[in-house]
């Protein structure tokens, strides 16, 4: 198996940690200590991607996502870290007093475009359009989409299964819950979990698609890179599960009850979940294992995005 390279920012391995809350015990993979800038799942991924990048020597980096993205985050910080420049394609608006993810992506630098629900539709096209022009004045411009889920980038949860099962015994865990966005967290894990055997079912909450395109990404990415690097290997769509409809407010909203929830669970164990992916698949974690007490073998992973809770603040300290 030939594994791609890639550059090393992430502090790995991340910790897998016992909690208890509301008096269950359950178990967490801690992704939001991969670093601090980089901090969640993202930099899993852009470690094989910004390889990539400055293998082609790009010049910049075209990457798309929410004002709050914390890919687009991750992006600008690693790649500023590696010396190159990054440009946002960002569905939102400015503002004078930017907070959490888009703060950071100003003061990491990046050159920001912001445009409308319905512009940003075509960002592909848009980013595809600007690096064409870019080409013409020899300026190498290196595209990621959207959340990096690329068939590349998802060696970074392929790998992580590989760290994982170091730290578990597989008598105890036989599933984990994540947040789906693009989907490629999931299928790196699908894969990974498949290649180095270790049985897990995964349950994800989709909170940008829904349920029919987000298990057609995932698949999709699942297939893409069993065929793109022959992985000798099989995915059963039994092994995905996703748990529809803990996202009805909106990808970019977070409801009463669900902060509520992140709350106590923030004063009872210090942990913080973020309102787009964490929080939502937390309270499907709750729903659907803590409260029927079956937490012992499915795990919750903690994939990042703390500083989309300080864009929010205000309705996170309504439920002190
Ligand atoms: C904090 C957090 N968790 C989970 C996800 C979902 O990852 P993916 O896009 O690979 O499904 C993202 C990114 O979109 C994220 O920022």
């Amino acid at each position: 198996m030939k594994v791609p390279n890639k550059v090393k920012l992430a502090n790995l391995p991340t910790p897998v940690e016992q909690l208890n809350f509301r008096n269950r015990k359950f178990f967490i993979k801690r992704d939001d200590y991969t670093g601090t800038d980089f901090s969640g799942n993202k930099i899993r991924k852009l470690e094989y991607l910004l390889y990539e990048a400055k293998r082609k020597k790009a010049d910049i980096i075209f990457t798309c996502g929410g004002e709050q993205s914390n890919h687009c985050r991750a992006t600008v910080s690693a790649a500023a870290r590696l010396g190159i420049k990054t440009k946002l394609f960002l569905w939102g608006k400015d503002s004078n007093s930017a907070e959490g993810n888009l703060f950071l992506s100003k003061m990491y630098g990046a050159e920001i475009s912001f445009l409308n629900k319905r512009n940003y539709e075509n960002v592909n096209e848009i980013m595809f359009e600007e690096k064409e022009n870019l080409d013409k004045k020899n300026k190498r411009v290196y595209v990621i989409p959207e959340g990096g889920s690329t068939t590349l980038a998802i060696w970074g949860y392929i790998s992580f299964i590989h760290e994982l099962k170091k730290q578990v015994d597989k008598r105890k865990v036989n599933g984990m819950l994540l947040a789906a966005g693009t989907g490629g967290t999931a299928a790196g894990i699908l894969v990974g979990a498949s290649l180095f055997k270790l049985p897990l079912k995964i349950f994800t909450i989709n909170v940008l698609y829904n349920k029919g395109e987000i298990t057609n990404k995932i698949l999709q990415l699942t297939e893409g890179i069993i065929s793109e690097y022959k992985l000798k290997c099989r995915i059963k769509e039994s092994d995905l599960e996703i748990m529809d409809g803990y996202s009805k407010e909106g990808y970019k909203n977070f409801n009463g009850d669900k902060i509520a929830l992140v709350s106590d669970l923030a004063k009872e164990t210090g942990i913080l979940l973020d309102p787009a992916y964490t929080g939502k698949a937390f309270t499907a974690y709750y729903d659907h294992f803590i409260k029927k007490n079956k937490t012992n073998k499915v795990m919750f992973l903690h994939s990042g995005g703390i500083y989309g809770a300080f864009a929010k603040r205000k309705k996170y300290l309504n439920y002190l």
